[in-house]
């Protein structure tokens, strides 16, 4: 669990102040940051490694699903950040390309500063308690992209091959064979387990050497720099106050990290896992068994950390990593469960899954007003007000694992009914400052939304 870490921004001077434990004020000034700039192994096409080049050519080859339709890019699309391209909580694959699976589809940009997981990772800021952190996917079950490249390859609900020796069949009857030959070896498809090991490093290549994966240059880049173009509108600004500020978004706790571990500039995640509970999403198909629970870091989908027994204490139940903040406002469809469809939801729930429960969890036993009271919000999940019953608060973590749940502000756990962190100006000045997180920003063509302007 990490714990309060800010940040203060002046110019190119990024000061960080941390806390270890909620309110324990440990001060520590880190140096100047890094200025904004490409990631070292960042290279241009022409001078990927051979290696990389068939994996540039993997990732958007359909031919290499089980359906014959379905890609790498299909889900993570480089339009989108190579994030998803629509609003489905999950995407559809496996052999009919009608599989939901089971979790949200993440960017897969910025991750090539990502450690391996540990139970104890020394947090980046160098001084918050250790904890879980590193790794890829939601839960952390991939030590590398290499590791990571394996599974949806061979998922049933994704890319669907049966034998890893089908892809590798696939890949040798491609136009890129012989690129492959000359990448790993004129015996290269000799042997079937080396070919698909090789066929998944090259997918890590690709993704580690390819600069469209972290071009470093939003807006918050020119900024962080002090490059031309990099000036944040007044709105910006506050938001880039709300999100460091411990007092009230304080986001920088959990999804920032300074000067990244190679010289890169801020990601926007400090690699950690937390539980914040939430909501369950009906859309998943998996969650139509009221049994099935997706704990994260403890289990089902990742094996290594379950709880021994039925309900047995385990603090990695409902953990879930703190995915990076960049690209952010590129997405519609948001958490490891794909449950929230844009910004401004997202950050009511960290402001009022405490205060408002009633609009984030179901109600069960009350009676539904016919007409909403006029306060009643509009941007919760729960769009009918009831009167009575009981809300089923954090609905999606068994019971046995409520006291996992991380109570950090914004989710201090405040009474309902008490007034939330953040006022209704802090959000929208939020998402001004998320929107600062976008690549490819070009300060002559990007132009400044209205409402964030000043
Ligand atoms: C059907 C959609 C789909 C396809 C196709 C797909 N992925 Fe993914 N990808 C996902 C989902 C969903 C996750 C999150 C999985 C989880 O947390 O268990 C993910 C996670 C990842 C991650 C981890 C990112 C992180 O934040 O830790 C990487 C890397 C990745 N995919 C690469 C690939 C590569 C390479 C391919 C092609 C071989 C691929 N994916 C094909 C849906 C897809
Ligand atoms: C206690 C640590 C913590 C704090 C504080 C925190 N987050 Fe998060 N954030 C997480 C975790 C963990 C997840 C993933 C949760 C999940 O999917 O179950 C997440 C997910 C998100 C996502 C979804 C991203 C995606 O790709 O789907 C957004 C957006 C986000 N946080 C924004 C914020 C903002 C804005 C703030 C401040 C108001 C904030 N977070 C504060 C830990 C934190």
């Amino acid at each position: 669990m990490r714990q309060n870490l800010f940040i203060l921004i002046s110019a190119i001077v990024i000061v960080l102040v941390a806390c270890s434990g909620s309110n324990n004020g440990v001060k520590n000034v880190m140096p100047a940051a890094a200025p904004a700039k490409s990631a070292k192994s960042a290279k241009s096409a022409k001078s990927l490694s051979l290696a990389a080049q068939v994996g540039q050519q993997m990732f958007f080859d359909r031919t290499l699903s089980g359906s014959g339709k379905m890609a790498c890019a299909t889900c993570h699309d480089p339009k989108f950040a190579y994030g998803p391209p629509n609003d489905l909580a999950v995407q559809l694959g496996g052999p009919t390309l009608t599989d939901g699976g089971a979790r949200a589809v993440p960017s897969l940009r910025y991750k090539e500063n990502t450690p391996a997981y540990a139970d104890l990772l020394d947090n980046p800021d160098g001084i918050s308690v250790p904890g879980p952190g590193g790794g890829f996917n939601w839960d952390g079950r991939a030590n590398s992209l290499v590791e990571q490249a394996k599974i949806p390859l061979m998922d049933p609900h994704e890319m669907a091959n049966t034998r890893p020796a089908d892809v590798v069949a696939k890949i040798r009857t491609s136009t890129y064979a012989p690129l492959f030959l000359q990448a790993f070896g004129s015996t290269a498809f000799a042997n079937t387990d080396a070919a698909f090991t090789n066929a998944t490093a090259a997918l890590q290549a690709f993704q580690l050497e390819d600069v469209s994966f972290h071009p470093y240059n939003s807006k918050f880049d020119l900024y962080a720099g002090n490059k031309i173009g990099g000036t944040l509108t007044v709105a910006e600004s506050r938001g880039l106050n709300v999100f460091s500020d411990p007092k009230t978004g304080n986001c920088a706790s959990c999804h920032y990290q300074g000067a990244g571990l190679n010289g890169s500039s801020a990601l926007f995640t400090d690699f950690s896992y937390e539980a914040i509970s939430v909501p369950r999403n009906p859309a998943i198909p998996a969650n139509s068994d009221p049994a099935y629970f997706d704990m994260g870091v403890c289990g089902t989908i990742r094996t290594d950390h379950l709880p021994i027994s039925t309900d047995a204490p385990n603090p990695f139940c409902g953990m879930f990593k703190a995915p990076s903040m960049r690209n952010v406002a590129t997405r519609t469809t948001f958490f490891h469960n794909g449950v929230m469809h844009s910004l401004q939801q997202v950050i009511q729930f960290y402001n009022t899954r405490d205060t408002i429960p009633q609009i984030w969890y179901p109600t069960v036993g009350g009676v539904a007003k016919r007409v909403n009271d006029k306060n009643f919000p509009t941007y919760g999940l729960i769009k009918t007000q009831y009167v009575g019953g009981k809300v089923q608060k954090y609905n999606d973590l068994k019971a046995a694992y409520r006291t996992n749940i991380d109570t950090q502000l914004p989710l201090d756990g405040r009474a309902a009914g008490s007034a939330p962190p953040m006022s209704d100006q802090n959000v929208a000045d939020l998402i001004c400052f998320l929107g600062t997180l976008s690549d490819d920003y070009d300060p002559a063509k990007t132009p400044t939304s209205a409402t964030c302007a000043n």
